[in-house]
């Protein structure tokens, strides 16, 4: 890595944000970086000193192994220790820090005219609470409970809980109800949910759909809280009660089974010790999708992912005691764990926690807030840049990328604001490839460098390390603190998605390009996942989805690039002897993925493929199936299919309908 010295554009740091800033220059961040690598043990040891540890570790910051061939793959952050996340992010604030009257989040409700505010010592308060609910139901150190909640403050307040007692939380992601289902295996879990939300001006039953998932599972408690529309009090005036009112309230259908949210909560006392966890307990599951279609339920763990977290918040993001922070991801994604709950809360910073769509109930809401709160940090996913600038400037054309990157630091920041392209996943637990805003250059569609303890490298198919001006396999070659530990009762899974491929490597499945000033630039999935207005999906879900209609006997999905939504579906589907393929079957199919994964998965091309191109062994040929979707005719050596008329049929009958 080098100071670079491109004479392509690059966009330097404000003068202005330097001056103040944590990592103020490009060569601090070098001296840091090389630290970091150099003597992980002192680095780490640092940024753990300023938490809180009940008992201290035993054993080293981490250790780790990472190839297969030398026994289990495992990462161990701080053996020994003893924590709890719940106090590391509320009660040292309060207790130690005197941030109890400052504000920790400003919810900001689906309608414009719901909002309050909570301060840390409110929000300590109520998670005490919410803790003694758990325990009151039976919840114990070790179990799951599955939340099912929209953007309200009761999310965190439910996340903070089951951390405060030792609970392992699992956030249901709302938008895919196929893809994250709620958890049918056998366990202990309990749910949480609300009856219904809204979004913009569609109210969707929360609580019917729990109550579905959980049909055949006795054994759970479903913990509901009301919600608008049914008379829900301004949080203005009642923080935290939201509550139906008592003779507005719709029947429970489980009363045995379901309890009112403020019913229990009212009557619960405020303090709770915390349970002293081990540095490995985990901290929660997420799932996120397989690439065999079947969901991973990713396992983070106490101290590696509060270090990791903390420290990234606190350096992408340069944040200072009076900064007012956006993050406008969904909680029930990574993002939202790591850089809405915990990072955040970690270093006692103020957000703004947002329930809402950004085009409701117009197009500037996103704007609104911003200046209604102040904002001074801001993070949000390509996808909401490329809505805005189409919405507001009527762009259009193709690549998007680095226009979307110039429009929203010109537009939207008016040149003043670094704009950090944070590379991670839901497996990394936080930045991995990221600028830190006062000390990185900038080029438009590069997330830039490696974060402090992340060593990347670019291999090629052979697993053979590729040096200077290169692409191939983005890997990582050591573990930092916040990585995930296993998938939840698959370590096998674990060790082959993630580590077979190249021993001594953990494998992100992404393709990387480093430029000849060092920059990485990441060129998307290399494995058969797609990633939908950032969400990540694989094609054999789609495919699944697509093959239980009773018409259809086959079915291959590729991506298709889209100008709003980076990538778009684009479905073959072949049918059986003597079904017809019409518009209403490709309604019923969009339909149909769309009930089964989320709207986020409603494929814009559904083609009708006579045959698949395939090779003699019966393998599909998706990089022609990809070519087709585009349009690219210049398909190269087709000699390996069994049969190459197949692909001159497809290209006839291209569907070019969205
Ligand atoms: O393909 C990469 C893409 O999103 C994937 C991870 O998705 P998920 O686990 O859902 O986490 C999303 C939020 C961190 C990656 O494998 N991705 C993530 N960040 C970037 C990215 N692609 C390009 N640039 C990024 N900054």
């Amino acid at each position: 890595m080098v100071v670079p010295e491109s004479q392509e554009k690059m966009y330097y740091p404000p003068v202005e944000l330097q001056r103040n800033a944590h990592v103020p220059d490009f060569n601090s961040y070098l001296v840091m970086y090389k630290k970091s690598l150099e003597n992980p043990e002192a680095f780490w040891r640092e940024v753990a000193d300023e938490f809180f540890w009940k008992k201290p570790a035993t054993g080293p910051m981490l250790q780790h192994n990472f190839d297969m061939t030398k026994g289990n793959i495992f990462v161990n952050c701080m053996e020994g220790a003893k924590t709890n996340m719940c106090y590391n992010v509320l009660d040292r604030h309060v207790k130690e820090g005197k941030l109890g009257e400052k504000v920790a989040y400003y919810w900001e409700g689906n309608s414009p005219d719901h909002h309050m505010t909570i301060t840390y010592r409110q929000l300590l308060s109520h998670v005490c609470r919410c803790a003694n609910v758990l325990k009151q139901m039976g919840v114990k150190r070790g179990d799951r409970v599955s939340i099912y909640l929209p953007m309200i403050p009761e999310l965190i307040v439910t996340m903070l809980a089951c951390a405060r007692i030792g609970a392992v939380h699992s956030i249901v992601v709302r938008k895919v109800t196929f893809n994250h289902p709620m958890p049918r295996d056998k366990g202990q879990d309990k749910v949480l949910c609300v009856y219904g939300v809204y979004r913009g001006e569609k109210l969707i039953n929360l609580k019917q759909i729990s109550d579905e998932a959980l049909e055949k599972c006795r054994e759970k408690l479903l913990l509901v809280m009301g919600l608008s529309p049914w008379n829900m009090i301004p949080r203005k005036s009642c923080p935290m009660s939201c509550h139906i009112q008592k003779h507005a309230r719709p029947r429970l259908s489980q009363s045995e089974r379901d309890v009112w949210w403020d019913e229990v909560m009212r009557d619960s006392p405020d303090e709770c010790e915390p349970e002293w966890m081990d540095a490995e307990d985990p901290l929660f599951i997420l799932y996120t999708s397989g690439s065999t279609g079947k969901p991973k339920g990713v396992v983070h763990t106490v101290a590696g992912y509060l270090l990791y977290t903390s420290l990234t918040f606190r350096y992408v993001f340069d944040h200072h005691p009076d900064d007012v922070y956006w993050c406008t991801a969904d909680i029930g994604w990574i993002t939202g764990h790591s850089y809405i709950t915990y990072g955040p809360l970690a270093n006692g910073a103020t957000s703004v926690l947002f329930e809402g769509l950004p085009v409701h109930p117009h197009v500037g809401r996103f704007w609104e807030i911003i200046e209604k709160y102040k904002v001074t940090k801001f993070y949000t996913a390509p996808t909401a840049i490329r809505l805005a600038e189409h919405q507001i400037l009527g762009t259009v054309g193709e690549p998007i990328n680095p226009e979307a990157w110039r429009w929203y630091h010109e537009v939207v920041g008016q040149g003043r604001c670094p704009v950090v392209d944070t590379f991670w996943q839901t497996e990394t637990g936080g930045h991995v490839l990221t600028p830190l805003p006062a000390a990185t250059p900038l080029k438009p569609g590069s997330a830039t460098f490696p974060f402090f303890g992340v060593e990347p490298a670019i291999l090629n198919e052979h697993g053979e390390e590729l040096e200077g001006v290169t692409e191939g396999y983005l890997v990582f070659r050591k573990p930092w603190p916040g990585i995930m530990r296993t998938i939840y009762k698959n370590q096998e899974l674990f060790e082959n998605t993630y580590f077979r491929k190249f021993p001594g490597f953990y494998v992100t499945g992404d393709g990387c390009r480093r430029d000849k000033d060092g920059y990485y630039w990441i060129t998307g999935r290399i494995d058969d996942m797609l990633n939908v207005s950032g969400h990540l999906m694989s094609t054999a879900e789609v495919e699944a989805a697509l093959m239980l209609h009773q018409s259809v006997s086959e079915a291959a999905v590729v991506s298709r690039p889209h100008k709003v939504k980076g990538e778009c579906l684009y479905c073959f589907v072949t049918l059986k002897d003597s079904k017809e393929f019409n518009c209403k079957l490709v309604e019923d199919l969009k339909r149909l993925v769309r009930e089964k994964i989320g709207p986020i998965a409603t494929p814009d091309f559904i083609q009708n493929a006579p045959a698949l191109p395939k090779t003699r062994s019966g393998k599909i040929m998706r990089r022609i199936l990809r070519q087709i979707a585009r349009n690219e005719k210049d398909l190269g050596d087709l000699s390996t299919l069994a049969d190459p008329k197949v692909v001159e049929v497809l290209f006839n009958q291209r569907s070019e309908a969205a």
